[in-house]
């Protein structure tokens, strides 16, 4: 296992991800974790992130105490990367400044000396990189090298190797530094690393819990939402208990155009997994607490004990907000109904199979327990449904309706323009204002709608896709002519950050 313990750089996902791309198994802890957490992982390698803080502030984060002894007296490799490296430097006696001169972006670093951390390359080699701090390791503690430099004279690599302890000024993680995945491959090669880990260890391993948490007369309840994850979800531990698992469509009125008739028509002719299909729409429109809960536990005869969910790593991680900002670590948590919203006293216990797994390792999943292709690729849609994209009172104005016929052209006009599998996510956002336009020589006061899609590897992060102006007039076009009540229409042409995907 390489654990990265993360300091709260906007890289630290991209690092658990790409080292699992590597065929080796990452996961990622809050930076304060006590010691006892890092301890009980077992991990070969700890990777110390990057971080948008500086060591000077007061309030900066570091490693817990013993850390540092635990990890020499027990043979485990440290890698510091940008704020990790300075932490290490200041934790272990060296010196970390404000660098006379900052260096943002691409760089070029030169190897000084032969060491373990660039595995084949020779002293005087040189490889661009990508740079993003202000602080530098300026005297470094005892033991430690300094084993590359940046153009400008930085300190950009470092190692002791008796202690075996590294440190990277740049991001070995990000495409900007080409051979920094092959720096962390030879790195792992040093430190011993087996980089034999597939998704399917995750799938394996799951089915054991699953057969030792649920014994023979426990019945498990899922809820099918017709998106991949909880698909995903069912289909795996449908293989682990067979008939024991029964899975329920919930309809809360919130979902697209015809999507109820669609996703049934799927699972029961490309997945055969019995599902029950229950309609809760007056119950949600009425905004009933707990209302998915309360559904999921009244509409199965047997008595369930466990309630499967697709959450996915991204929605439990644990993150470093940056101090100061008066963020807890819960903030970073995402309040996606599938995490937090679940009611107090429900008495079904938990089965997430796929905590532990980014979107695109679930895709592959699915594509090991052969789900369909067009499940896997469908585009993700969230718990709540188009509450989350009725931006005023979903029970007003014919909102629903409206936001159903708009989103239903746009999302078919993709699939006619071959561009739906080109796109992460796309969807309409029913917005609660009306402007002023001129329909059949009349003015109209009607609703203005907007749409978007964006491209994206996990939702983490997110551009907007950019359309053919043609494909944008005709599905404007479309919308105006066919949805009454429509006389505007906006795209969304925001990235993430600064927004997020859903409008909410
Ligand atoms: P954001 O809006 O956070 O979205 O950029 C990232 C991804 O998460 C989905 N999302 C949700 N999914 N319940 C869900 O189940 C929610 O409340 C929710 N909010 C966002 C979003 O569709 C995108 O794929």
């Amino acid at each position: 296992l390489v654990l990265i313990l993360d300091f709260g750089s906007q890289y630290t996902h991209l690092i658990t991800r790409r080292i699992r791309s590597l065929s080796v198994f990452s996961l990622c802890i809050f930076c304060t974790s006590p010691l006892s957490s890092i301890t009980s992982l077992n991990p070969k390698v700890v990777i110390l992130s990057g971080g948008p803080h500086s060591v000077h502030a007061d309030d900066s984060p570091s490693f817990a105490d013993g850390f540092v002894e635990w990890a020499q007296s027990n043979g485990v490799f440290v890698l510091g990367i940008c704020y990790g490296l300075h932490l290490l430097v200041q934790r272990l006696g060296g010196e970390v400044r404000v660098g006379e001169k900052q260096e943002y972006g691409r760089m070029e670093i030169e190897v000084e000396k032969s060491c373990g951390i660039f595995g084949g390359k020779k002293v005087g080699d040189r490889q661009v990189v990508w740079m993003s701090h202000g602080d530098e390791a300026a005297t470094l503690p005892n033991g430690f090298e300094v084993v590359a430099r940046s153009q400008q004279g930085a300190v950009a690599a470092v190692e002791d190797k008796y202690r075996r302890f590294y440190g990277l000024q740049y991001h070995p993680e990000v495409t900007h530094s080409p051979e920094g995945m092959e720096t962390l491959r030879s790195l792992f090669e040093v430190c011993g690393v087996n980089a034999g880990w597939k998704t399917e260890d995750v799938m394996d391993e799951e089915i054991k819990v699953i057969n030792n948490m649920v014994v023979p007369d426990d019945h498990v309840i899922c809820a099918l939402s017709g998106g991949i994850d909880s698909t995903v979800a069912a289909t795996l531990v449908h293989k682990a208990i067979g008939d024991r698992l029964h899975c329920v469509f919930v309809d809360n009125g919130l979902l697209r155009y015809k999507e109820r008739e669609r996703v049934m028509e799927t699972f029961e002719r490309d997945l055969h997994l019995p599902v029950t299909c229950v309609d809760a729409t007056e119950q949600f429109l009425k905004l009933e607490n707990n209302a998915f809960a309360k559904e999921l536990e009244n509409n199965l005869g047997k008595k369930p004990a466990f309630l499967v969910q697709g959450t996915l790593y991204p929605d439990v991680i644990e993150s470093c907000p940056p101090p100061g900002t008066g963020r807890t670590h819960s903030h970073t948590i995402k309040s996606h109904h599938n995490v937090g919203a679940l009611p107090k006293d429900m008495k079904l216990k938990l089965i997430e199979p796929l905590k532990l797994l980014f979107k695109d390792e679930v895709r592959q999943l699915g594509r090991i327990l052969t789900v369909p292709y067009s499940f896997l690729k469908r585009h993700p849609f969230p718990g709540p449904g188009l509450a989350v994209r009725v931006l005023g009172d979903v029970t007003e104005d014919n909102a629903l309706d409206t936001l159903r016929r708009v989103d239903e052209i746009f999302i078919q006009s993709i699939k006619d323009a071959g561009i739906y599998d080109s796109i992460w996510q796309a969807f309409a956002v029913f917005l609660p204002v009306k402007s002023v336009g001129v329909q059949g020589d009349q003015r109209t006061h009607s609703h203005v709608v907007a749409f978007l899609a964006v491209t994206s590897q996990d939702g983490m992060t997110s551009d907007w896709y950019h359309f053919e102006r043609e494909f944008l007039d005709d599905v404007v076009q479309k919308i105006c002519n066919n949805v009454r009540g429509v006389n505007r229409v906006a795209l969304d042409i925001t990235s993430k950050p600064p927004s997020t995907i859903e409008w909410e």
